[in-house]
């Protein structure tokens, strides 16, 4: 039956009926569906950007969710709730044109009309399929006829007729499905740019916020079940075309059968789907913990679980589709039943012919396969507006990170776009929504184009910096905190852990911005920069660098990504950092792969090829945060030679863990609740016989 089943929605025809009531019916339904869409995605943008906003605006940004909201699926930290803004900011709402919802039927409609050409096929195939299918019927009544000789027409005249109608309908159906289906891949290749491109643009927080495996979700197995919209539309046309001509088949109100019954079962598949492959990206990109801590079986049994549970969804759905489905063929069957019942009375006292009878026979099976067709893929549709509620509540209530985005638009359409893959990303209807929005930052920015110029030139200052993370709004972790970066010089950070040094890198290279204070270079406001330029200025080397899955010599080059860098640009980074060496040693040299994270090298490597990377990278500002604590003194050594080389005439802040390496800065600064509690040379700090004395004496009993 399955076979039927899928047949009929493969070759299910539809047909514009000219039935209005009908039509507008489906599209009616169509609106509801898309109008609780809307209202389940309370996520709302608020974009508050001025380059230099007072701190009231500042404090009220974030996330705000209404009581009511639907996350739909979303697992991970629950969301802090603010007083919601709109009360307050009411004014800036009317201008703040935000689209509410990611994917909205107007931004599909936009992307289907740019290939209105195969739609426009895809329809005449589908009235040239329809055409057939609903004429077999009446060819079959008038075969019977003949056969009984109730009509004088010569049988091979008519079985040409039918062989012509059956040779037609697979070709039509052939032209329908390939047309909509390569329509429906490249509107989901769109798509998928679209919400990767917003989801690469989100603040930072959303990072804390979502786990990796539900994002790759989203843009995978959730925006996937969007293509059951296809099948779905072609099997409801069908049901309603064919419904009318039948009227004694009783229509089965599948729709609000579905809509009740399997929405949640839906949403608790999606539920487990999500959950088991975040287990699977969580387990896997962090093997090396597993492995060293041996809990290989833990992960198992977490994994386990979610299969289980994956399992027990996947069964329960199955069996809400199959009970649905057989009481849509019940329906079916006991209309065919009335049907052989009332028209075969009529045909016995002659008010009917024979034809007619067997014509609507016929009919009631071609209904009965586009009725099961339609109710599968309804409840799949059901999933795919599970899908894109989870899509859009995830993604477009975030507040997305504007000095990125302006920076990033900007970038792509200064560039020749020839690369298509790139293309793929700008052209599409979201992409004017973005340039409307960023259209404020363009006055606000035009300052911005000198930014290298004064990095190399002025001093980075932290003035009265308060900060605490949009996620844990109340734990303020800097409190009024001042600071100044000297020009060229080396500035060592020096706390307690938890102190807050790595946020204050975070805030130095924008990952976040203060929530009240600025960050000053020579005097401008670093958000009057947009971000692409400003990280263009800035380089991090962490404690643990992340390398990406590709060669060594891409890792080296990735410090310019938009540039074409040259190998020779590559060995002199490497050598300057210690790396060359170590590099033409490996199998393949600088073509050597380097694993998952630079899995495949040593710590002391991964954080040599991190320092090429930045050489290449030439910025003018530098953060070297706990970079050589994860090493032994071995690696430690080579690769404080190569920072020694990095750092020379930049304007550098050094958070490191051992006191011996920050010795020689130009000025030392103690961190300690949330400000800069001393400031001086190692020797002034010492004689001052305060924090810094205190903690170089615990260090020095350490090592004695
Ligand atoms: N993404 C984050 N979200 C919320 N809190 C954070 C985040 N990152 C760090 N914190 C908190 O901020 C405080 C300071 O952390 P950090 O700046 O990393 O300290 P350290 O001085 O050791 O580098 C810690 O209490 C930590 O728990
Ligand atoms: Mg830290």
């Amino acid at each position: 039956m399955s076979m039927a089943t899928a047949s009929a929605s493969l070759t299910a025809p539809l047909l514009h009926q000219p039935n209005h009531t009908r039509f507008s019916t489906s599209l009616r339904h169509a609106r509801k569906l898309k109008f609780n869409l809307s209202r389940n995605s309370p996520l709302r943008q608020s974009c508050t950007f001025p380059p230099i906003s007072p701190p009231a605006t500042t404090k009220s940004r974030g996330f705000y969710i209404s009581a009511s909201a639907s996350r739909a699926y979303v697992t991970g930290p629950p969301i802090v709730s603010e007083p919601d803004p709109r009360v307050d900011d009411s004014e800036h709402d009317t201008q703040k044109a935000e689209p509410p919802d990611l994917i909205t039927r107007r931004l599909l409609w936009s992307l289907l009309v740019r290939h209105k050409l195969r739609i426009g096929l895809s329809v005449l195939a589908l009235i040239g399929c329809t055409t057939c299918t609903l004429s077999m019927p009446i060819f079959s009544g008038r075969f019977f006829e003949v056969l009984i000789g109730a009509r004088p027409e010569p049988l091979w005249k008519l079985l040409s007729v039918q062989g012509l109608l059956y040779s037609l309908e697979p070709i039509f159906t052939v032209i329908f499905v390939v047309n909509m289906n390569t329509t429906w891949e490249k509107v989901m290749a769109t798509l998928r740019a679209q919400i990767f491109r917003r989801v690469l643009i989100q603040k930072a927080d959303f990072f804390d916020r979502y786990k990796v495996g539900e994002l790759s979700g989203l843009l995978t197995s959730d925006l996937g079940s969007l293509k059951n919209v296809v099948s779905c539309w072609d099997n409801m046309h069908t049901v309603y075309s064919i419904s009318p001509t039948c009227p004694n088949s009783g229509r089965v109100d599948a729709f609000s059968i579905y809509k009740r019954s399997t929405v949640p079962v839906f949403k608790a598949h999606g539920l487990a789907q999500a959950s088991m492959s975040d287990c699977v990206t969580e387990t896997f990109s962090a093997i090396r913990t597993v492995r060293s801590f041996g809990g290989e079986k833990r992960q198992m049994s977490v994994f386990g679980s979610q299969v289980l549970a994956y399992q027990k969804s996947g069964i329960k759905l199955g069996t809400f589709k199959s009970i649905n489905e057989s009481l849509t063929r019940i329906a079916v069957y006991v209309s065919l039943l009335a049907l052989y019942c009332l028209g075969g009375s009529k045909v016995k006292a002659g008010e009917l012919s024979v034809g007619t009878v067997a014509s609507f026979i016929g009919y009631t099976f071609t209904l009965t396969f586009a009725v099961q067709g339609l109710v599968n893929t309804f409840g799949d549709l059901r999933g795919t507006f599970a899908a894109v509620e989870r899509i859009n509540s995830v993604i477009s209530g975030a507040e997305i990170d504007e000095a990125l985005a302006y920076g990033l638009e900007k970038e792509i359409q200064k560039k020749e776009v020839n690369d298509e893959n790139i293309k793929l990303f700008i052209s599409n209807g979201a992409f004017e929504q973005n340039k409307k929005l960023n259209s404020r930052y363009m006055s606000a920015l035009e300052s911005a184009s000198n930014v290298g110029r004064l990095a190399w030139s002025g001093d980075v200052c932290l003035e009265d910096v308060h900060f605490a993370y949009p996620l844990r709004p109340d734990v303020e972790i800097l409190s009024g905190l001042n600071l100044t970066l000297k020009c060229g010089t080396v500035t060592a950070l020096v706390g307690s852990s938890g102190a807050g040094k790595s946020t204050i890198v975070q805030l130095l290279a924008r990952f976040y911005e203060p929530t009240s204070g600025r960050i000053t270079v020579a005097g401008e406001d670093v958000r009057t920069f947009d971000k692409s330029e400003w990280a263009r200025v800035v380089s991090i080397v962490n404690q643990e660098p992340v390398l990406f899955s590709v060669s060594v010599g891409e890792n080296i080059a990735y410090g310019l990504p938009d540039d074409d860098v040259s190998k020779d640009d590559i060995i002199k980074a490497a050598k300057a950092a210690n790396a060359h060496e170590f590099i033409v040693s490996l199998p393949q040299g600088y073509d050597t792969l380097v694993g998952e994270r630079g899995g495949l090298l040593s710590g002391g490597q991964r954080q040599r090829i991190a320092i090429a990377r930045a050489l290449l990278k030439n910025a003018p500002i530098l953060i070297l945060d706990e970079a050589t604590s994860a090493l032994d003194a071995v690696s430690e050594r080579l690769v404080q030679d190569a920072l020694n080389h990095l750092m020379k005439g930049r304007t550098t802040l050094v958070i490191a863990h051992r006191l011996s390496t920050v010795q020689n800065a130009h000025q030392i600064a103690l961190c300690s609740d949330g400000q800069i509690a001393e400031l001086g040379t190692h020797f002034e700090l010492l004689e001052r016989k305060g924090q810094y004395a205190a903690l170089v004496g615990t260090q020095r009993l350490a090592f004695e």
